[in-house]
């Protein structure tokens, strides 16, 4: 029983009351009117049955019951991201007791009202009012009548609203609670935003119009022909066009054979404007012809099979939350689209039904997913989970219906996902059984379910690459009931979550992909997830930084989780995303100038490569400052490709290398028209190749008369070093702080794998990130004066023996570091290298190496070898949670100089990493937000031999064997030179 005046529907298994059945959406010619805008709000700390009468039309604000104040608030929002309340974040926990359908007292509710005027020539009639989401039960009235309730937060609701609608002025009136027994399927990882934070319509439905409408559009790959069928809901003598293909007013619900079309795909997302005609109405939408299958155990559409290079889209943006304006969905999908990306998951919820118009007009693959997490039941051991119990069947399906009835018409979708983390259980089954009854024309996914009984594709989240070869390979471990593992094992394999892009990171990516080409059972995955869910903040000063979990006060959170996107809160693309679009790349091409070819391989699934431009480049590395020389260019005739073809294209004569630096050939290919998502010219793939054997081997050091020395310093070409402690003291004119072995590094989210294998806890538990050194000896050993040191941690008997080896040949100061590690070490290394300081005034960057990005071991995709120039603030990446970032690879030279053109170089032999910061890692590693780092006042240069790779252990696999770092011996070689 409910409390006395608590609202009995809050804590009600039934998901609404008053509604009508859900339906699509489509433009229609009967009237409409926009009811976003500028409301009257006021917030209560618990949810009451009564009013005030604010639902009145008459009420006055000032007059009203005396409870909190009245305020404007826009709609769509949310409540907490305009400063009511505060947006609060878990990831499985759900932040109130467990015991439903039972919520707290402590209920923020919202009550809003919204004055509209009814346009004069307003039909008489029926109407509805139609909410696209509101978060996460409300109830609602127009003029002081009460209208119903719904739940179902990214699901549309609406109402009939026609008797009541009056001439002029009209007020409705919703009260909007956080929390409700709806609540308990929607335990989404993703802050609590509540609130109205989709469109209201107010929409006249003609009663000879249409009530709905179900779009079925097939193509024949054999013929090339296309059938449609429209079904339509509603008035009688109903009739469909498509003047583009001749169909002129045909009948509704009949089978058309439309002839010849052009079919959909996310590749060539072909669509036609379809009008559908009853005596009261004019209806639009557009239909794609796409047929999907599933045959011979993939996933078919228009008889091809597919492989998807997908992300996982949760609605963000960084001041609005959930409340995503339509410039910033289209950002996202244009974003996605010239990043390789072909499909979407939209985790885990249907989204804003305007991103679905621009999947279908701009081309993605689409898993619509229902919005339902239970996930919070898991640490309960699943007791109670809603998804077995039959008091919830009712919310379970009504769930479903309301998101297939909306999304139906789009063509971008291939599979409908019942929902996300809800466990297992009798009310998933009955969601796929409707969707089977009532839409067949698509594949049901669900992850949880890993036998598969009641999905058409075998889907997981972050199985490791081992696993998935194996489920490539069809020889994954068997399951106890036999019969369900026969079937798994003809289903196609997704990884609906994979590449956990949390911080620095993902690694490990390019062996996935690899493993999803060789296997034709694997087509492909999803990464987690498309953006950080940051919250913009501002300091006083103006500095801007974003919070995450626990910024709020929140007594529960899970932190930093929040943030694991392919972009930065702001949509500025992370380091992951440069990667991941290599990966994927829909042209692979492989130079390989020796043999006077570039491989050439369309890996697209439908589209050709006409439309394409391949243009091939040399650069030879000058060995300073000014960009590399570029001494011939040209465009490769490359034959047009079908999807999945390759071919060898000879190279013309290349250029003659000019001087000695190193040359490489590089072919870009890009898009030779503007497309609807990149203009001409953007860049699709690349590849390169070294021209001519590697660079000369490093300088031999030369004799070094001891007679050089003087005093405490020895002069070592043009390096000064301390003769007691072996510290670099000067490079020419330029102060330096120590040079020192560095083996720490600011631990990475994927480091830390606070759901996974943590080398963190490891690293700490050692005391590596408190690592001292004492001198063992120092002296002259040949050409070398050799400084030797033991580099280890309090409280251990591990360590490492280190050598610095100091010389000097042709004007540079020549540096050989070993390492040799002694004793057991607890894991494997987190870099291996040497960190040093230089003043603040040398913060411009110049090298030639690997750029222009950040880049590790194994999330290195990206990094093409050319000559680039940056500072040292422009190196960072601004992970929300500081940690190590921002590292270049394979550097042969670097230059760190001040405006006057002076500095330091420094070359690797043959090649070294390097990151530089105006911080050092102990700062990086203990601030918890950007804003928190302060500069020091001098550059912080680390200089790296190698390092562990970053693996995506923040929740997935640890780094591949391939890249890890193990304890050993070490050696780091480079050489440095004043410039200016
Ligand atoms: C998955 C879940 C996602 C997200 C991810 C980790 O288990 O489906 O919603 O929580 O892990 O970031």
């Amino acid at each position: 029983m409910t409390a006395p005046d608590k609202p009995a529907y809050l804590e009600d298994f039934t998901p609404s009351r008053g509604v009508r059945p859900p339906r699509a959406r489509f433009t229609t010619d009967a009237p409409s009117v926009d009811l976003t805008g500028t409301w009257r709000f006021r917030l209560h700390p618990r949810a009451e049955e009564a009013t005030d009468g604010f639902e009145e039309h008459g009420y006055d604000e000032a007059a009203g019951g005396g409870g909190p104040a009245w305020c404007d608030l826009p709609v769509p929002s949310h409540w907490q991201m305009h400063g009511h309340g505060a947006p609060a974040y878990t990831n499985v926990v759900y932040p109130f007791p467990v015991e439903p359908p039972y919520v707290p007292d402590e209920n923020p509710t919202g009550d809003y009202r919204c004055g509209f005027d009814l346009p004069q020539e307003w039909p008489e009639g029926p109407a509805v009012l139609r909410f696209e989401g509101v978060d996460s039960c409300f109830r609602v009235w127009l003029n002081g009548t009460e209208l119903g309730f719904a739940t179902g937060s990214r699901l549309a609701s609406e109402f009939d609203v026609g008797p009541l609608l009056r001439p002029g002025r009209n007020t409705l009136a919703v009260r909007v609670h956080q929390w409700s027994a709806a609540s308990y399927l929607e335990d989404q990882d993703m802050w609590w935003l509540s609130g109205i934070f989709r469109d209201v319509t107010l929409i006249a439905r003609p009663e000879d119009g249409v009530a709905d409408l179900a779009v079925h559009a097939a193509y024949d790959p054999e013929t090339g022909t296309g059938t449609l069928r429209v079904d339509v809901d509603g008035a009688a003598g109903a009739v469909v066009s498509v003047p583009e293909l001749g169909l002129e007013e045909a009948e509704a619900g009949a089978e058309h054979r439309v002839g010849a079309v052009e079919p959909w795909s996310a590749e060539v997302p072909r669509l036609y404007e379809l009008e559908v005609r009853t005596p009261g109405e004019r209806v639009r939408t557009r239909v794609g012809f796409r047929t999907v299958e599933l045959t011979g155990g993939t996933i078919r559409v228009n008889g091809r099979p597919l492989l998807l290079r997908g992300v996982n889209r949760h609605e963000w943006h960084p001041d609005h939350g959930r409340a995503v304006p339509l410039e910033t969905m289209r950002e996202d999908v244009l974003l996605m689209k010239r990043h390789n990306v072909n499909a979407v998951r939209t985790s885990h919820y249907p989204p804003h039904p305007d991103f679905l118009d621009l999947c279908d007009e701009l081309g993605l693959w689409v898993i619509d997913e229902c919005d339902l997490e239970t996930h919070g039941f898991e640490p309960l051991g699943w007791e109670g989970n809603p998804s077995d119990d039959p008091r919830w069947e009712e919310a379970y399906l009504d769930r479903i219906r309301r998101t297939v009835a909306r999304d139906r018409n789009h063509p971008s979708i291939i599979m409908w996902s019942l929902g996300n983390e809800a466990g297992t259980g009798r009310n998933l089954a009955s969601m796929a059984a409707w969707v089977r009854e009532n839409d067949p024309s698509r594949l049901v996914h669900y992850e949880r379910d890993w036998d598969c009984p009641y999905v058409d594709v075998y889907s997981r989240m972050y199985a490791p690459h081992a696993e998935v070869e194996r489920i490539g390979e069809g020889t994954e471990a068997p399951t106890d009931d036999p019969d369900a593992d026969a079937h798994r094992r003809g289903l196609p394999f997704i990884l609906c979550e994979y590449g956990h892009a949390m911080g620095t990171g993902p690694g490990g990516l390019e062996e996935y992909q690899r493993l999803f080409e060789r296997y034709d059972r694997l087509q492909g995955g999803f990464i987690w997830e498309w953006i950080d869910h940051g919250v913009r903040r501002e300091e006083a000063d103006g500095t801007e930084w974003f919070a995450y979990g626990g910024d709020f006060g929140e007594p529960l959170h899970d932190g930093n989780f929040v943030a694991d996107g392919l972009l930065l809160p702001d949509r500025t693309p992370g380091p992951g995303l440069a990667a991941y679009a290599k990966t994927i790349e829909p042209v692979r091409v492989v130079p390989d100038p020796a043999g006077g070819a570039v491989t050439v391989t369309n890996t697209w699934d439908f589209r050709d490569t006409s439309g394409l431009e391949f243009r091939w480049w040399v650069t030879e590395d000058c060995q300073s400052g000014p960009p590399a020389l570029v001494p011939g260019v040209g465009t490769l005739d490359v034959p047009v490709l079908a999807p999945g073809e390759t071919a060898e294209v000879p190279l013309p004569a290349l250029p003659e290398k000019q001087g000695g630096g190193e040359s490489w050939l590089t072919v870009s290919v890009t898009l030779a028209k503007d497309e609807p998502w990149a203009e001409a010219g953007h860049e699709l793939a690349w590849g390169q190749a070294r021209i001519g054997a590697a660079s000369a081997v490093a300088p031999v050091p030369a004799a070094v008369a001891p007679a050089d020395t003087g005093g405490t310093v020895l002069r070592i070409g043009p390096g000064e070093i301390d003769t007691r402690t072996g510290d670099l003291l000067a490079i020419g004119g330029v102060r330096v702080g120590p040079l020192a072995v560095d083996l720490w590094r600011a631990p990475t989210d994927n480091d830390v794998a606070r759901h996974g294998v943590s080398v963190e806890r490891g690293w700490r538990a050692a005391g590596l990130h408190r690592l001292t050194s004492r001198l063992v000896s120092l002296d002259w050993e040949g050409n070398e004066f050799v400084v030797r040191t033991r580099v280890a941690a309090a409280a251990q008997g591990f360590g490492m023996r280190v050598a610095y080896r100091w010389g000097a040949a042709e004007g540079r100061l020549l540096l050989t570091v070993e390492g040799e590690a002694e004793g057991q070490w607890p894991g494997p290394l987190p870099r291996f290298g040497v960190h040093m300081t230089l003043p603040e005034t040398l913060d411009r960057v110049t090298w030639f190496g690997g750029g222009p990005g950040e880049a590790y071991r194994d999330i290195a995709q990206a990094a093409r070898v050319g000559h680039y120039s940056d500072t040292v603030d422009g190196l960072q990446t601004p992970y929300l949670r500081p940690q190590e970032n921002g590292n270049r690879v394979d550097a042969r030279w670097l230059e760190l100089c001040g405006a006057d053109g002076g500095g330091v170089r420094v070359e690797g032999a043959p090649v070294f990493d390097f990151a530089a910061r105006r911080w050092d890692t102990a700062a990086l590693d203990a601030a918890a937000h950007t804003h928190e780092l302060e500069p020091e006042g001098k550059v912080h240069l680390y200089l790296d031999a190698e390092h562990q790779g970053i693996g995506t252990a923040s929740c997935g696999p640890e780094t591949l064997p391939q890249h890890r770092l193990e304890a050993g011996n070490h050696v780091l070689r480079v050489a440095f030179t004043p410039v200016g």
